[in-house]
């Protein structure tokens, strides 16, 4: 199953590796008693998706825009018809990424390819899927996105000479992995759309993503919701939004709108907003939240008003184990669980 996640685009701070857990002690829908899974703060999709392989019906929000293709595409639609690759590489005289974005590409050749993919992507009409695509191949082309140091121009990491060959550029060690896209883009090309083809399946559910405020999804869905899982930004972190401005900016140059909502990672409103997350998600009879960065027996102490059942877990490798002083860096779980009673 974990395999089958590999199709999403990677997202920094995504719940993949620990989806599974996550799962653990909720109740798991059948045919006969159906189960809706709700999902405010999606990121990166891990959650929903694995949420929607087990079958749920899912209903996923966030604000951010690359969540927005990530939900439409993946939880929301049971199928896609992509076209074959050669569309995607007609000539055309389009010059976005290399006027704008050259600094964070490793070629001419490698900027011209991905602006001829973009230009025939924007031309048709099923654009969030095939934005959708786009994104994957601009994420696995760009290192520099998968993780940290989103903000820095790849030249000034790696690249100097925007003239190197590409059996040169293949060969640094940050681009090893990358080697075979560099090298073969029609190749690339095919792979990508084959596995933007198998993420998007059909679960027999009607799931749905909605880009708005955690509060505004709670408001709308958690009277129908059997489960919730909440993975607020940690506080004293960098905003998502931030981090992947350049994404967004590559992927919709031209009507691209910011969508706002509660604050989690400044440290002055978090408390705050997680006992709204709290109260106003008490309804939804099983719940789900990572926490991190704050003192978590007050979290916990927290749900407890709501929830007194409420349980903290430690995520450590592949293992689960009630929480013990001193587990800095393993992933926190708070489960109030209809299972565990
Ligand atoms: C830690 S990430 C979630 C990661 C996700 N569980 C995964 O596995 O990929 C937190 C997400 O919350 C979203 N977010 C932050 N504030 C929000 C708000 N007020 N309403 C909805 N989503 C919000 C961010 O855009 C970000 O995508």
């Amino acid at each position: 199953m974990i395999k089958r996640m590999r199709g999403l685009p990677s997202y920094f701070g995504g719940k993949r590796t620990i989806a599974p857990f996550i799962f653990k002690y909720l109740p798991k829908p059948t045919k006969a008693r159906p189960l809706t899974f709700l999902d405010p703060m999606m990121g990166g999709g891990s959650v929903s998706y694995f949420a929607k392989m087990l079958g749920y019906q899912v209903i996923a929000g966030d604000v951010s825009y690359r969540s927005w293709l990530t939900g439409k595409t993946c939880i929301e639609l049971k199928s896609c018809l992509l076209p074959p690759y050669y569309v995607f590489l007609k000539e055309n005289e389009h010059e976005w990424l290399w006027t704008h974005y050259k600094d964070y590409f490793p070629n001419e050749e490698i900027t011209r390819f991905l602006d001829r993919v973009r230009q025939n992507v924007r031309a048709r009409g099923d654009r969030e899927v095939e934005l959708f695509f786009y994104m994957k191949l601009v994420s696995r082309m760009v290192p520099f996105m998968l993780f940290g140091k989103f903000l820095e121009p790849f030249k000034k990491r790696v690249i100097q000479d925007k003239n190197q060959d590409l059996a040169r550029i293949a060969a640094h060690k940050l681009w090893k992995p990358q080697a075979i896209n560099l090298l073969n883009p029609e190749r690339f090309i095919k792979n990508t759309l084959e596995s933007t083809a198998q993420t998007i399946f059909d679960n027999g559910q009607e799931n749905t993503f909605v880009r708005q405020d955690v509060f505004k999804t709670l408001a709308q869905f958690a009277g129908n919701a059997n489960a919730v899982y909440f993975d607020p930004p940690y506080p004293g972190t960098q905003g998502y939004d931030s981090m992947f401005w350049v994404d967004r900016l590559i992927l919709e140059d031209d009507k691209f709108e910011d969508v706002y909502g509660a604050e989690f990672t400044d440290k002055n409103q978090f408390k705050q907003n997680f006992e709204r997350l709290v109260k106003e998600s008490a309804c939804v009879p099983n719940f789900v939240c990572s926490i991190g960065n704050w003192n978590h027996e007050e979290l916990l102490g927290i749900v407890r008003e709501t929830r007194p059942n409420a349980q903290m877990l430690v995520v450590k490798h592949d293992w689960l184990q009630a929480i013990k002083n001193g587990a800095k860096g393993d992933e926190l779980l708070i489960i109030d669980s209809e299972e565990m009673q």
